[in-house]
């Protein structure tokens, strides 16, 4: 069972500046809340409750002024500082000492999963003993992710990142269950032509060993990377309606923590006192 969790929430967010020459892309409003909040949604719903939010030097006072701890969710949140800007795996490397000799969950920091269902499905993915896990999400663009070819028995063949005419168009989301060797395959990566480390070699090196699977987010899901405007214009539209149509708010954290039993009424109260007089704050209100 995987009880540990990473939020990858550095970068440069190049594709969204000049709103990132203000703000972390993180932090950005994605409809009603911050967009780290459906990452750490994401993790919270696969159960893992011992995170690490790997930020750039200038955003850790702002995350840790407002998440603290964690205690307050019923969570053990911790965080570590990306030096250098030498791609994915780097960002993860920042977290060499909270991974330890454990097997993790990766997010990146800027995707939001949503679908009937996807709570049992997180539960189960977390349960990896061996190997590694990511799951692909049908797109019209492929060319703007990692992407997993088929073979014509439905085995990844290879892993490609951003390439133009995609035959596949299996974007690799970016949530990924590994064991414990993942710092070791780490250690092993070369550059890439665009000069960085990517998060596909190390997909590519589990491939190699025949020690990556997957799993399909099929039409009854919605994933949104939502690192142009478009995209993120796009998702937020798209929890605007739901939330409006039936009520619910989507990544509430505080709901998805009383709910697994995770805190208690007393920190409803005190989480409505921290939203103020927003709409997060009343619907809290509303959890029983
Ligand atoms: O969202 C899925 C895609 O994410 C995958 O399909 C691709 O294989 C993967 O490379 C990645 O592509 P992006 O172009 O979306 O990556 P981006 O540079 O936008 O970074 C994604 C997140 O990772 C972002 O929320 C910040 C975090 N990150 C990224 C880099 C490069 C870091 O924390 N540190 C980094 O150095």
């Amino acid at each position: 069972m995987i009880k540990k969790g990473i939020i990858l929430a550095a970068g440069n967010g190049t594709r969204l500046k000049p709103l990132t020459n203000f703000t972390n892309k993180h932090f950005l409003n994605l409809y009603d809340k911050p967009v780290i909040f459906y990452s750490l949604s994401t993790l919270m719903l696969a159960n893992i409750r011992n995170i690490l939010i790997v930020t750039n030097k200038k955003d850790l006072n702002i995350l840790q002024t407002f998440f603290g701890n964690g205690k307050r969710l019923g969570l053990n949140i911790s965080y570590a500082i990306q030096k250098l800007n030498t791609g994915i795996p780097t960002a993860i490397k920042s977290g060499e000492k909270f991974i330890g000799n454990s097997p993790i969950c990766i997010i990146l920091g800027d995707n939001f999963f949503y679908g009937a269902g996807l709570q049992n499905r997180l539960i189960n993915f977390s349960k990896l003993k061996n190997g590694s896990k990511i799951i692909l999400y049908p797109v019209k663009n492929p060319e703007l992710y990692g992407v997993a070819n088929l073979s014509s028995k439905k085995r990844i063949l290879k892993i490609k990142e951003k390439v133009k005419n995609s035959k596949s168009n299996l974007a690799v989301t970016g949530l990924y269950f590994f064991d414990k060797s993942l710092l070791n395959m780490i250690k092993k990566l070369k550059k890439s032509k665009r000069n960085e480390f990517e998060i596909v070699d190390i997909l590519n090196q589990y491939l190699k060993k025949k020690k990556l699977n997957y799993e399909l987010l099929g039409r009854g899901s919605t994933w949104f990377d939502v690192g142009t405007p478009e995209l993120l214009d796009e998702a937020s539209d798209f929890i605007k309606s739901t939330q409006k149509r039936n009520g619910y708010k989507i990544a509430c954290l505080e709901e998805i923590s009383y709910e697994k039993g995770w805190i208690k009424k007393k920190h409803l109260l005190e989480a409505e006192k921290i939203y103020k007089n927003s709409a997060y704050s009343k619907y809290i209100k509303t959890i029983k």
